[in-house]
């Protein structure tokens, strides 16, 4: 690997975008106090310790909070290279052959993550057992002092064999390795090739040898943590959300508030009482959670009434959380689309250009929204089973969450009224089944128009938004598994199970 790299930074001329010249002739201190340059988190540790599933979750929240992030997973440069996979004795360390493959697609996976962070990329992860002191010490130099990136160490010590054997159940098992393999055998091969690992594996050493390397040593899927050298905000928000997530299986249900009387009249932002439907549905949806039987549900609810009065017949301890208010509209608090459309065309106009970065003066856009929910993303992760019931933008902002969406998908992610929204974690996505509970409400999405001139007419600017009641009822259940690999959705599923869609 060492010679690969030497011989490619010979072949590429290198130039770091933040001007490396003036990079490489600062202290080691001065660099740390630069707040942008790109960071390399590299993990660490033997196969299904959670490297993988650590690293996509990490890549899906620092892409919700706007930092460009991408996941380099050598394994699939492996799978490229090597299109059937023959069993472990690939990864015996004295098969030379496999070796000069393995440091082959190790190279091409750095040479890729490189590029991405020298043109528009801000962390990029490093997806690889790095299990040996050498391959850390040639990545780390090579990322330090050649590209002049910061390198941030994630490391997963895990020895319990329940988990590890959980952990090869849950995900290996349907890696494209065991493709017609029978489970016992796929299972074997695996711990086999977690021994071959063992054999060569030398965790970081924090005493002498590695212990300028800024990196945090997650033991027993947190249960303990080492966090050594931290350097600047991303690698403490890296560590903060390692800290909080767990790998506990729950659910999270959400919906929004039962319709309100301003939903009724189509008025925006406000606190107001729920409407004749809006009462019918805190009974359906007490009903639905009732029959759910959920082990020791918390409900969460924004600190406005028509949130507080949904969760009113719910039999669960409930909490009114201010940060989960909706969206702020500021001075077009309490108009209609129609009046700010007529009103303020060209601020009605500007949002629909760009409505996550659109702030509505004297009040919020998306992107504050996302600021604002970062502490209520973070409490979901530590939490368990829970209920949370909100408003349109905000459910719109926790789902891109789950769902890995892009700001300019995110305002316009459909969340009809009385519709329960079920999100279940799963290894490496999330499972969401959206169950409408058959109480009508109005319809209060408006999705995006084509003509965006603050001159187009009113009625092209409303885009046949539905001022009149409408639609909401009763529909199917339908489940979507979403992968977090570049969130994409595979596959829709209808209640029965039946597949309707395959991407
Ligand atoms: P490989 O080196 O073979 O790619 P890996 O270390 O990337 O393996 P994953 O594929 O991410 O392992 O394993 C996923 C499983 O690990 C999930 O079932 C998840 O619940 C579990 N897991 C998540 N975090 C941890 C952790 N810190 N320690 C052990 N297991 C974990
Ligand atoms: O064994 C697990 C695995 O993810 C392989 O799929 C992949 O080829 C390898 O680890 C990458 O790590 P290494 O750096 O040890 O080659």
């Amino acid at each position: 690997l060492n010679n690969n790299i030497h011989a490619w930074r010979n072949d590429h001329s290198i130039v770091n975008r933040r001007n490396p010249g003036v990079f490489k002739q600062m202290s080691q201190a001065c660099r740390d106090r630069l707040v942008q340059t790109p960071t390399v988190i590299m993990m660490v540790g033997l196969p299904a310790r959670g490297k993988t599933y650590m690293a996509r979750k990490l890549a899906r929240y620092l892409h919700w909070i706007g930092i460009k992030t991408k996941v380099f997973n050598v394994g699939d440069y492996r799978r490229d290279a090597v299109k059937v996979y023959t069993g472990n004795e690939f990864f015996n360390p004295d098969n030379t052959e496999a070796v000069a493959i393995r440091n082959l697609c190790a190279q091409n996976a750095l040479e890729d993550m490189c590029n991405y962070l020298q043109n528009q990329g801000e962390v990029a992860i490093f997806d690889a057992t790095n299990t040996t002191r050498e391959r850390r010490r040639t990545i780390y130099n090579y990322c330090t002092e050649v590209c002049c990136f910061r390198v941030f160490f994630v490391e997963s010590i895990c020895n319990s064999p329940e988990v590890i054997q959980a952990n090869i159940r849950e995900v290996k098992l349907k890696s494209p390795d065991y493709k017609n393999v029978s489970e016992e055998e796929a299972v074997e091969d695996f711990l086999l090739r977690i021994e071959l690992y063992v054999k060569q594996y030398e965790p970081i050493d924090d005493k002498i040898t590695e212990k300028h390397y800024s990196f945090i040593k997650i033991y027993n899927c947190g249960e303990r943590f080492l966090v050594h050298k931290i350097r600047g905000t991303i690698q403490s928000r890296v560590v903060y959300f390692l800290m909080n997530m767990h790998v506990l299986q729950r659910t999270i249900y959400l919906t929004r508030h039962g319709e309100s009387e301003m939903n009724v009249q189509q008025r925006i932002g406000g606190d107001s009482p729920l409407s004749p439907a809006g009462i019918t549905y805190t009974e359906a949806l007490a009903q639905y959670i009732a029959n759910e039987n959920i082990k020791d549900l918390i409900v969460w609810t924004s600190a406005r009434q028509q949130a507080i009065c949904t969760a009113a017949k719910i039999n669960a301890p409930t909490e009114p959380l201010k940060a989960l208010n909706g969206i702020n509209p500021g001075m077009f608090e309490g108009l209609t689309y129609r009046e700010v459309a007529e009103r303020y065309p060209e601020e009605f106009a500007a949002r629909d250009r760009s409505k996550y970065y659109y702030r509505y003066p004297g009040g919020e856009s998306y992107h504050d929204l996302v600021a604002r929910l970062e502490p209520v993303i973070m409490e979901l992760e530590r939490a368990e089973n829970l209920l949370v019931i909100c408003h349109q933008a905000v459910a719109r902002c926790i789902l891109a969450y789950f769902l890995d969406k892009d700001p300019e998908h995110l305002p316009y992610i459909k969340v009809p009224l009385h519709t329960v929204i079920k999100l279940t974690p799963m290894a490496y996505g999330c499972m969401m089944e959206s169950i409408p509970l058959s109480v009508e409400a109005v319809n209060t999405h408006r999705s995006k128009p084509k003509n965006c001139d603050p001159h187009r007419p009113v009625a092209e600017a409303l885009n046949e938004f539905l001022e009149v009641r409408s639609e909401t009822k009763t529909g199917p259940t339908t489940i979507q598994i979403i992968y977090q690999n570049a969130g994409t959705a595979i596959e829709t599923t209808d209640a029965y199970g039946n597949r309707i869609q395959r991407r």
